[in-house]
Formats: structure tokens, C-alpha cells, sequence
């Protein structure tokens, strides 16, 4: 068989690669509105250094060792964001620049200026000797009140420190999403453990179940809604398989105990006729006793083998189109004389165009046992009345007599193989009970159903209820 990845481990997948995916998408937004911010402050970090110069140049016009002072102050401050900052006349000659920016940073790497009274924007990104990296401004501004005489400021900002700060910001993004992975996945395992682990208790108590153990049970208490139905259905199941093998094992011994009792009787009796000479009369007594009993005990290997024939699925019945009043009236002609014996009537009233498609061998043997049953537990004097009937599309026949009764209390087990009311008074008649057990496995066989009523001192009255199946005319 071809096993799918388990559940645990899809669950698994599931859960780690959503969990991590969102931490993802998170810490990617976060980065980006870092980079956004950092941006935003070099921008204004830049113009308030442009706007500073450009104060200085329209109100201290001449005083250019002021600016100088200035410029070196801004450079000299910091000490890891560097700025560097260039004033150049209208010839294109500086005027004033931050010491050793010359070296760093030519003139003409910078942007176009922005006009005088504009802002001087986010700048462009250049690279510088030593592959470093500055975000360069330039703007106008005017000088003095002259409307004509402008100087271009440049201002360059370096990214070294800050993109060491995002590089390491970076390093420790790549840490913390790895540990996320790992954690997402072994969260993801203990979720999806947890979830299935009702599943592992049912399958170990399956596994434990052996034809010995079948009273164990799932606990279905607790249990997750979608489980909880299957923990009951195989409940239920156990306690089917958990009430058929108690029935066969218990089966089993009645058969044994049914064979012990009579064989060993005879056996004895042959023993004591064999052990010295007998007249031929002895002999004959002998002889008839075990055929006696040999009759009883194959009349007993044949009902038990029926039974256990009927239980077996692949048996198949052969109905015939049976006129249900003449099948009737059969067995009544076969009982008369036993009825008349014990002083009993035996009546049949069925409708004469009653047909069914029935087993005709396996419907007479039915409806025998049943009258059997009637004339041994009716005195003399009463009545066994055979009523068969068109019943809500089903045949119903009644076996009613005016006998002894059954107490309720034996009533639900006299289908039971071997159980007998009163069981000494039919041991001495030979009777095995297995009559009932016989009509119910016949009944099942035609997908009927038979039922019993009984009211001791007033009678008794089985009933049969057998889906009508139509034949065609012959
Ligand atoms: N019509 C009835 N009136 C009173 N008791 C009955 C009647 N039919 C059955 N019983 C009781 O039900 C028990 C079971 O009947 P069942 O026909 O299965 O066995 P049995 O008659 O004892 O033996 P078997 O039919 O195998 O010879 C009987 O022992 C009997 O006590
Ligand atoms: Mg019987």
C-alpha cells in the first residue's frame, strides 16, 4: 500500500511555512520603513546644513572667515556621520569647503543645484575615492541682497555609518529569521503531535484487541467532535464482535455439555450390557436405547448444523410460489393424529388466494416447530390455531395456543440455541431446544421477522412477518 506523507507532517509544513511566511513579511516591512526613515532624516539633516549656509551667506555676506568657521565646526562635531560642505562662486572656484573635501570629493560628482528657493531634496546617491559612499546635495543660494550674485552650495553626507548600522541590522534579521524557522517548525510538530495524539490512543487500543480483550473500549470522553463519532462507531462495533463471539463461545459449550451427558449414558449402559452374557432380550433393549439416543443426537447435529448453515452469509434460499392456505393445511393433515393424541384442535384459517414466493421445505419445517411447541404446552382440551394473513403488504402467519404460557421473564431468550423454559421437564421429552432458534434463522433467511407473545395460563402466539415476494404465475 502507498502511504501519503502523515498528517503530523503535513500539519506540520502548514503551520511552519505560514507562521514563518508572516514573520517574513513583517520583518521585511519593518526594514524598509527603517531605510525609509534614516533616508528621511539624512534628507533633513542636509537641507537644515544647506539652509544654515545659506542664511549665513544672505546675512553675513562678507564675513567668509565666519563661514569658514562654521563649516569646519559642522565637520569637526561628528564624529561618525561625516559631512562635508562646499561653497562655490559664480566662476566655479570654491569658496569656502570642509578640510580635505577636495581629495574626498570633486566638484563635479554633484547633482545640478536647485534653484534658490527650493528644498533641496532627497540628493542623489555617489560613490567617492575609496568606494565610499555619500548621499550629495546641491542648492542655490543668494548672496547679501544682490539679486544677481549666487554661490552653489554642496553638501555630501556620508553612509558609511549608516549602512554599517544596516548591515549589522541586517546580520541580526537573518539570525532572528532562522531561529524563527526552526522555532515555527518544532511549534508547528507539537501542535500537529498534539492534535493527532487521539488518534494514536485509538489505534493502540485497536491494536490491543484480540478475540480475549474485546470488552476494551476507546475512552470517546474528551475526545476532538470529529473523533468522537469514530471512536463510537468502533464502540459500537467492539460490542457487536464483543456479543457474537460471547454467544458462539457459549454455543460451543452447550453443544459440549448437550453430547457429554447423553453419550456417556449410553456409553455406560453398553459397558454393563457387554459385560456378561445377556439374553437376546437384554441385547434388543440395549440396542434400542442407543439407536433411541442416536436419532436424538443426529436430530441435534442436523437443527445445529442448519443453524449454523442459515448464519452463514452466502446461504441462499430457492422460494417457489407457494398458495400459503394449502402449505397450511399440509402440516395440519401431518399433526392431526399427535393433536388428537394430546386432545388438542388444531385449526387453519388463511385466505385461499393468499400466494408468496416462500422456501416451501424450509416454511413447513418453520411452522412445524411452531405447532410442535403449541401441542406440547396446550392440556387437553385446548386450542392450536394456524392464521395466515395479507398484513400491510407482509404475510403474517400466527401460531396461537391456549397452553401453559411463557413467564416474561424467558421471553427474550427462547430464540436462544439450547434454552429450554423449564429444562429437566424437556430433557426427559428430548427435547433440545432449538426449535425457536431453527423458525428465527428460517424467518432471517427470508428477511422476516418473528416475535413472540405470551401470557401464562392463557396461551401463546408466535408470529411471522415475512416480506412478500411476488411470483409470477407457473
Ligand atoms: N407454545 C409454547 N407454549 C409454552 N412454552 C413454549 C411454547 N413454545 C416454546 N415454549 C418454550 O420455549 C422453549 C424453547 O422452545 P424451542 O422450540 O426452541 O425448544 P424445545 O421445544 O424445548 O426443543 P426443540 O424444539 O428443539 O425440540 C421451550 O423449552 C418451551 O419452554
Ligand atoms: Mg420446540
Amino acid at each position: 500500500v502507498r502511504i501519503s506523507r502523515s498528517i503530523v507532517a503535513r500539519l506540520t509544513i502548514w503551520y511552519a511555512c505560514s507562521a514563518f511566511a508572516l514573520i517574513l513579511i513583517s520583518t521585511i516591512a519593518l526594514y524598509g520603513a527603517l531605510v525609509a526613515n534614516l533616508d528621511r532624516e539624512d534628507e533633513e539633516f542636509t537641507a537644515d546644513i544647506v539652509n544654515i549656509v545659506r542664511a549665513f551667506l544672505r546675512d553675513r555676506p562678507q564675513d567668509v572667515n565666519g563661514l569658514k568657521q562654521t563649516v569646519e565646526w559642522e565637520w569637526a562635531r561628528r564624529e561618525y556621520a561625516q559631512i562635508y560642505v562646499r561653497v562655490i562662486d559664480a566662476r566655479g572656484h570654491p569658496v569656502v569647503e570642509t578640510p580635505q573635501m577636495s581629495h574626498v570629493l570633486d566638484a563635479r560628482v554633484f547633482p545640478a543645484p536647485v534653484a534658490v528657493t527650493a528644498q533641496p531634496g532627497r540628493g542623489v546617491e555617489i560613490l567617492a575615492a575609496g568606494s565610499k559612499s555619500f548621499r550629495a546635495v546641491s542648492a542655490l543660494a543668494r548672496v547679501g541682497s544682490d539679486r544677481s550674485a549666487t554661490r552653489v552650495i554642496q553638501v555630501a553626507l556620508d553612509q558609511a555609518h549608516e549602512e554599517s548600522l544596516l548591515s549589522e541590522y541586517r546580520k541580526r534579521l537573518w539570525l532572528v529569521l532562522s531561529i524563527a524557522l526552526v522555532a515555527c517548525t518544532a511549534v508547528g510538530y507539537a501542535i500537529a503531535r498534539r492534535g493527532v495524539q487521539p488518534i494514536a490512543e485509538i489505534t493502540e487500543t485497536a491494536r490491543r484487541i484480540h478475540s480475549s480483550t474485546l470488552d476494551s473500549r476507546i475512552h470517546t470522553a474528551g475526545l476532538p467532535a470529529e473523533l468522537f463519532s469514530l471512536g463510537e462507531t468502533f464502540n459500537t462495533m467492539l460490542a457487536g464482535l464483543e456479543d457474537s463471539f460471547g454467544r458462539l463461545s457459549r454455543f460451543s459449550a452447550d453443544i459440549a455439555h448437550e453430547l457429554r451427558t447423553p453419550v456417556n449414558n449410553r456409553r455406560g449402559e453398553a459397558e454393563v450390557a457387554l459385560r456378561q452374557p445377556r439374553t437376546p432380550e437384554e441385547y434388543r433393549y440395549a440396542l434400542e436405547s442407543l439407536l433411541e439416543e442416536g436419532v436424538r443426537l443426529s436430530r441435534m447435529i442436523d437443527s445445529l448444523l442448519f443453524v449454523a448453515r442459515a448464519e452463514s452469509p452466502e446461504t441462499q434460499i430457492s422460494r417457489e410460489r407457494l398458495n400459503v392456505a394449502r402449505e397450511l393445511n399440509v402440516i395440519k393433515e401431518f399433526y392431526e393424529a399427535p393433536a388428537a393424541e394430546a386432545g388438542v384442535d388444531l385449526i387453519v384459517d388463511a385466505d385461499e388466494d393468499l400466494w408468496a414466493g416462500l422456501d416451501r421445505t424450509l416454511l413447513q419445517r418453520a411452522i412445524s416447530n411452531l405447532v410442535a411447541n403449541a401441542l406440547d404446552h396446550t392440556p387437553q382440551g385446548g386450542r392450536a390455531t394456524l392464521t395466515a394473513r395479507r398484513d400491510d403488504g407482509e404475510l403474517r402467519v400466527d401460531v396461537a395456543d391456549t397452553g401453559c404460557g411463557i413467564p416474561p421473564e424467558h421471553l427474550p431468550r427462547v430464540f436462544d440455541r439450547f434454552y429450554r423454559v423449564d429444562a429437566s421437564r424437556s430433557a426427559r421429552s428430548g427435547r433440545l431446544g432449538l426449535g425457536l432458534a431453527l423458525v428465527k434463522s428460517i424467518v432471517d433467511l427470508h428477511d422476516g421477522s418473528v416475535e413472540i407473545a405470551s401470557e401464562p395460563g392463557q396461551g401463546t402466539t408466535v408470529t411471522l412477518r415475512i416480506p412478500r415476494t411476488e411470483m409470477t404465475a407457473p
